[in-house]
């Protein structure tokens, strides 16, 4: 990896992920810059917390072109412009071409709110909650043209609790994400995370199965 590498976030929405890994980076964390923030949204949060950050922040309003495909293409030219190492999906309610995503093989990140292969695709948690899950949580994975189906790297677990409703597991999850998805970047920038193939490998290690996140593994390879 280059020395600092570069990083562009997508997203759709608030961007507390993105916070969070903006604030990794403004720690030095993450041995990273992150160059643009992309939205597919105009005026959602996320933009206004990437210009706080002083980072470029780009709107592709997605309603504003004449069909999907072109859309996608202007995405692509925007992202081959600003060259990453890493594209990373933070809340980005769009789906993206094959050619997109096989382009970025190995380049990009997305974190769902799920413990994968459970729960692929929207309403996560209220889906964990009807099927009366224990255990609920949040993955992050590389990206592959099957829908929240790639490589899985890292998982947080959150206990289902009696009294969780939608919005409180969500918010419980998200606290999670906060955490895992910093450190994965990390990883990555710091040239420790990799993909080949179809399979993860953290410091030379396949990870045949995810990691699960603890506070003891945070300080063991964190
Ligand atoms: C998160 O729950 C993430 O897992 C999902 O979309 C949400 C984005 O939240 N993919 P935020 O925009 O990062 O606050």
């Amino acid at each position: 990896m280059a020395m600092r590498c570069r990083l562009v976030v997508l997203i759709s929405g608030s961007g507390s992920n993105l916070q969070a890994i903006i604030d990794a980076v403004g720690d030095g964390r993450i041995p990273g810059e992150i160059v643009a923030v992309i939205s597919n949204r105009p005026g959602v949060k996320g933009l206004e917390r990437a210009k706080k950050a002083g980072i470029p922040a780009i709107t592709l309003d997605h309603t504003g072109y004449a069909d999907r495909a072109a859309f996608d293409r202007a995405l692509q030219q925007q992202l081959e412009t600003l060259d990453p190492d890493l594209v990373i999906l933070a809340g980005f309610m769009r789906i993206l071409p094959e050619s997109l995503v096989n382009r970025f093989h190995g380049k990009m990140l997305n974190i769902h709110p799920s413990l994968l292969p459970k729960y692929r695709g929207l309403h996560t948690h209220r889906r964990a909650l009807e099927n009366g899950d224990a255990q609920h949580g949040v993955s992050v994975h590389f990206v592959t043209p099957e829908l929240d189906g790639g490589p899985v790297i890292i998982q947080a677990h959150v206990d289902v609790a009696p009294d969780h409703t939608e919005e409180t597991l969500a918010a419980d999850v998200l606290k999670r994400e906060h955490r895992i998805y910093p450190l994965v970047v990390q990883w990555y920038c710091q040239g420790r995370l990799r993909l080949e193939g179809d399979t993860p490998l953290l410091d030379d290690q396949p990870l045949e199965s995810p990691l699960r996140y603890s506070e003891k593994l945070e300080r063991r390879v964190g």
